[in-house]
């Protein structure tokens, strides 16, 4: 077999249909039916999400991807009750989600802690608001805080820190609300390559030790392998279930497995999955422009 021909990742060891067969077996934690979203623009009406249908088991880390403007940030905003569908429903623990509530946490792409707080204030925040007392919500900011590393940082400034540590803030925030999903749209997008890896294997880490369900949304396929159980690729245009895909390999994740049979046959299925053949060029706006305008070379 030449390297390019890898085993079909559908073809499951028996230790992998096991694997999965337990992550169905597992309560839902979140069920998505039926979701679609669609925007009145001045060019007319946008269908952002058609019929999206699925179901995340509790403790599942799945990745969502595909290309710009498939729906992923409105999926997320509407998981997290940040939007309304115009028809569908989403449910967080069986219970239908009506608005932004405690059972659910998000961590955006852009910096969003208060600078005015500190790293401490800013994960007491929440707990505060959420009636805790100054002694509860510090002790507990104080473990979160530890969780992801940054205890020596507590009094620190955000303008003080990496944006590396900005989002571990941003993570020990979110998880101080104890939600039941943690949603991260594109968390890692602003940051520099070793630093996004770092990033990676840190929320693997902090996962390991936190009973929750994390909704992951990236553009990038390795991150999208790294860190799934499974990964859900949306098509564009409108945005809808193109598959969900099972992906093989062991945990727990490392950089070495990078080169992994079972980490490039899945990379590779996703990546036919989101370029069929012959649409490449389609998507190409260098291709356009040369078609548009003959005299540019
Ligand atoms: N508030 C809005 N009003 C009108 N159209 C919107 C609005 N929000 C999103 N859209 C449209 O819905 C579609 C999906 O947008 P969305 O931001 O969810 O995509 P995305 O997959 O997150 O893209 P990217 O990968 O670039 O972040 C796009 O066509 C977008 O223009
Ligand atoms: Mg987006």
């Amino acid at each position: 077999m030449s390297t390019l021909e890898l085993p079909s990742y559908l073809d499951q060891t028996p230790e992998v249909a096991a694997r999965f067969s337990r992550l169905r077996e597992r309560p839902v934690a979140l069920e998505v039916r039926g979701l679609t979203k669609r925007f009145e623009t001045p060019r007319g009406v946008v269908t952002a999400l058609d019929d999206v249908s699925f179901s995340v088991h509790k403790r599942e880390l799945m990745c969502v991807i595909g290309p710009s403007g498939c729906g992923k940030s409105t999926l997320v905003r509407i998981l997290a009750g940040l939007e309304t569908p115009t028809s569908g429903e989403v449910l967080v623990g069986g219970t239908a989600v009506s608005g932004p509530g405690p059972d659910c946490g998000m961590v955006f792409q852009g910096y969003t802690l208060f600078p005015w707080l500190s790293v401490k204030e800013n994960v007491m925040f929440g707990p505060k608001m959420a009636g805790k007392s100054s002694f509860t919500a510090e002790s507990e900011a104080r473990e979160w805080i530890d969780l992801v590393g940054l205890s020596r940082f507590e009094n620190a400034y955000p303008h003080q820190l990496s944006g590396g540590m900005k989002q571990r803030v941003a993570i020990a925030r979110a998880l101080a609300n104890q939600p039941r999903v943690l949603f991260m749209d594109e968390p890692f997008g602003a940051l520099d390559a070793q630093t996004r890896c770092n990033m990676q294997s840190y929320l693997l880490e902090i996962w390991k030790n936190v009973d929750i369900t994390i909704v992951f949304i990236t553009h990038d396929l390795d991150e999208a392998v790294y860190l799934s159980d499974r990964i859900l690729v949306l098509d564009a245009n409108p945005g809808r279930v193109r598959e969900i895909v099972e992906v093989p390999v062991p945990r727990p994740r490392s950089e070495s497995q990078l080169f992994d049979p079972s980490f490039m046959a899945t990379r590779k299925h996703i990546d036919e999955l989101m370029h069929p053949p012959g649409q490449e060029q389609k998507d190409t706006p260098v291709m356009r422009l040369a078609v548009s305008n003959p005299d540019v070379v």
